[in-house]
């Protein structure tokens, strides 16, 4: 697929998506896919949800942008519901920054600790394998050094330790030079790591000991995805910062940074700014995707199918292991499976989801996802792993498209309405 004019910062996508309703996509061909991926974690209330979608219809014929030097009636109630969100229900006593994606959220936070933590007192531990954007400081921040080397020098004052290990994190998180310890509560980018029970807790408990910010960073795990409204509320513990967008507004790009309120009082006008964020017409796609992920009870679903998908791929021939939470999940794959392989061969019979790393297949559906649609889901994971165990075992390269036992995509896309992938859903180990 060829696009002379766009910068190849992404491998080049054999898909095209044109159209996408609930947990389907379709492409310019016409071809149906079934959605395990939601655009990273974006799209929870599926492609095209009427509520969303009347929403942002209805404020893109009213007002979709004044600018911050001016209120908008969306932003104060959308901060307080998700003030309320952060809280698990009860109100949180927070205050909140709205920004255009995680990126920028994370960037609003690191920003922040600085300005709390006061000069000489700004360093940021977080964890290797992390991800936390691309902007000069969150690429810092992010802990995978290959990805620094080519954009040298960065911003100063980030150091990494191995996530879990609360040894190596006591040593580095001096108090006279660090002012926040920012981590993901589950390591999405780096194949869905969970960390051993208790580190949060015991993170907590050190950053209050040393007067040092926990900023969580809940951009792919926030807003249900894990089975509770922030992944942190697993453990039970209470961050300072919080940083969320993906699927804040169902796709609508919008980034959100909430902080305990004297934390965000650090802030004075003129610190932090930005001409999109909190603009109307994002915002109305916030408000009716959380007033929606109420209404539908978002966590239980995305625990109810996280469960049947476990289950089932535990059972699939193949699958090593299975890790995540609710629908935050990752196959292992059994040694010497291409997991990037299996991914290109599971979209081609019409299955969107991706390889973040190596041996792992990463799911993480629209929350109103079906138990019918799971089990086609593994349904295509079962036949592609076995394609894939196939071609391993007789030495071949790869299964790819065309091999013998290759599903007709017409049977895929059976009672489909729509469906299919984003162009880095098959790009193995990259994120937007
Ligand atoms: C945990 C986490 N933080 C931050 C980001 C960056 O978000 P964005 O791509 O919206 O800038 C991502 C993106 O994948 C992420 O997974």
């Amino acid at each position: 697929m060829q696009a002379p004019h766009l910068m190849t910062t992404y491998k080049p996508p054999t898909v095209r998506f044109v159209e996408g309703h609930g947990c389907r996509l379709v492409d310019d061909a016409g071809r149906s896919y079934l959605d395990f991926l939601s655009g990273i974690a974006v799209t929870s209330l599926g492609h095209a949800h009427p509520a969303v979608a009347a929403a942002v219809a209805a404020q893109a014929a009213r007002l979709v942008h004044v600018s911050n030097l001016f209120g908008n009636e969306l932003a104060e109630p959308v901060a307080e519901h998700l003030d309320r969100l952060v809280g698990d229900g009860e109100p949180a006593g927070g205050k909140v920054f709205f920004a255009n994606s995680g990126a920028e959220a994370n960037e609003c936070a690191i920003k922040l600790a600085r300005r709390f933590g006061g000069r000489g007192r700004h360093e940021v531990v977080s964890a290797y394998g992390s991800f936390h954007g691309r902007t000069l400081a969150t690429l810092h921040a992010t802990g995978q050094p290959s990805k620094h080397e080519p954009f040298a020098p960065l911003p100063e004052g980030f150091r990494h330790v191995a996530y879990g290990d609360l040894a190596a994190l006591r040593a580095a998180a001096d108090p006279t030079r660090v002012a926040a310890v920012l981590l993901e509560p589950i390591e999405g980018e780096s194949g869905v790591v969970v960390p051993p029970p208790g580190y949060l807790e015991a993170v907590r408990q050190l950053c209050d000991e040393r007067g040092i910010l926990l900023v969580l960073d809940e951009v792919q795990t926030g807003l249900a995805r894990t089975g509770r409204w922030f992944a942190f509320h697993h453990d039970g513990v209470r961050p300072d910062v919080v940083t969320m967008a993906k699927a804040l507004g169902n796709g609508m790009p919008i980034g959100a940074c909430w902080a305990r309120a004297d934390v965000a009082d650090a802030f004075v006008p003129g610190d932090h700014g930005s001409t999109f964020g909190g603009q109307p017409l994002a915002l109305s796609a916030v408000r009716a995707t959380i007033d929606t992920m109420e209404q539908i009870d978002a966590p239980r679903r995305a625990r109810e199918r996280g469960a049947q998908l476990e289950v089932g791929l535990a059972a699939i021939d193949g699958v090593r292991s299975v890790r995540g939470r609710g629908l935050l999940l990752a196959a292992v794959l059994d040694d010497g499976v291409d997991a990037g392989a299996l991914v290109d061969d599971l979209l081609v019979h019409g299955l969107v989801a991706n390889a973040p790393s190596a041996g792992v297949v990463r799911l993480a559906p629209p929350l109103v996802v079906t138990g019918q649609e799971c089990d086609e889901a593994l349904g295509l994971i079962s036949a592609a792993l076995a394609r894939s165990l196939a071609a391993r075992d007789r030495g071949a390269a790869r299964p790819g498209a065309g091999v013998e036992g290759a599903t007709p995509r017409g049977v895929v896309a059976q009672g489909a309405t729509a469906e299919g992938a984003t162009q880095d859903a098959t790009t193995k180990g990259a994120t937007t």
